[in-house]
């Protein structure tokens, strides 16, 4: 039997979701985590109880964090973004699940409350006691001046980026709102994610158990290729262009 398109599955969905990962902004210039290259083959992430537990590490947190803005604030949203905010704009697509921190779906004109970002987003810091937020700006100055980490005006608490580590638990709304959208799809669209991280990484099997089709858009190889209904090996600007 003739594999469908990816284009026959979209024609044919009512009610797609897309799930994205950090694969989707590496033409951006972002690098992804477990690519040659990526992220986690440089440094080791750093846990949030360590987090939690040292100063030192918290300030080893904010340098690489600082380090890394060049290469996540030049990032504009590539056509993978776009093509993604156009299956949206065309009621195709309901919601985008990310696991990016980048921001970069929504500066590519999917509305906010169309996102859902399972991981957080790095744009921003929130005290972890009170939630009070915080520009970035701020922060790097008073860092690179004192190289201390920062803590809550009002309330003297820790801050952090609003990204998850790991071991920091998912945010509760956001897997929520997550579960509904999947429960609630009949494709899901998963791009650019090794889908190797959990639970983000259950909702393509959570979505083929309730009945909906799967499709994986991603280079490499990943351990749900053997259940989704078509699997495309390839670059992702380049898959996705068509549907711009
Ligand atoms: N086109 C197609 N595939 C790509 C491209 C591209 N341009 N660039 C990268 N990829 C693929 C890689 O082959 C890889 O399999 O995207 C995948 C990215 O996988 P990861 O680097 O593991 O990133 P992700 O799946 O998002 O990681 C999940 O892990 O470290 C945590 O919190 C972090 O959200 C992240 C989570
Ligand atoms: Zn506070």
């Amino acid at each position: 039997m003739e594999r469908q398109s990816l284009a026959e599955f979209l024609e044919q969905s009512a009610r797609a979701v897309v799930f994205t990962g950090a694969g989707v902004s590496t033409e951006s210039g972002i690098p992804d985590f477990r690519s040659p290259g990526g992220i986690w083959t440089r440094m080791k992430p750093i846990m949030f109880q360590d987090y939690m537990a040292s100063e030192d590490i918290r300030a080893e947190a904010w340098r690489r964090k600082f380090a890394m803005e060049r290469e996540f604030s030049a990032a504009k949203p590539n056509d993978g973004h776009k093509a993604i905010a156009a299956m949206v704009s065309r009621g195709e697509v309901s919601h985008v699940i990310t696991q990016n921190i980048d921001n970069l779906h929504q500066d590519s004109g999917v509305p906010a409350e169309k996102v859902i970002e399972l991981h957080g987003n790095a744009t921003y810091a929130l005290c972890l006691d009170c939630g009070r937020r915080y520009d970035l700006g701020a922060i790097r100055e008073s860092f690179a001046q004192s190289g201390k980490p920062p803590y809550c005006v009002a309330c003297d608490g820790i801050v952090k980026t609003g990204t998850v580590s790991f071991g920091q638990p998912m945010p509760e709304g956001e897997m929520r709102r997550a579960e509904e959208a999947v429960l609630g799809c009949d494709l899901f669209l998963a791009v650019g994610s090794s889908l190797q991280v959990y639970p983000a990484a259950g909702f393509p099997l959570m979505a083929k158990r309730q009945g909906a089709c799967l499709v994986i858009v991603n280079r490499e190889e990943t351990d749900m290729d053997c259940v989704a209904d078509l699997v495309i090996h390839d670059e992702i600007g380049e898959t996705l262009r068509p549907f711009l």
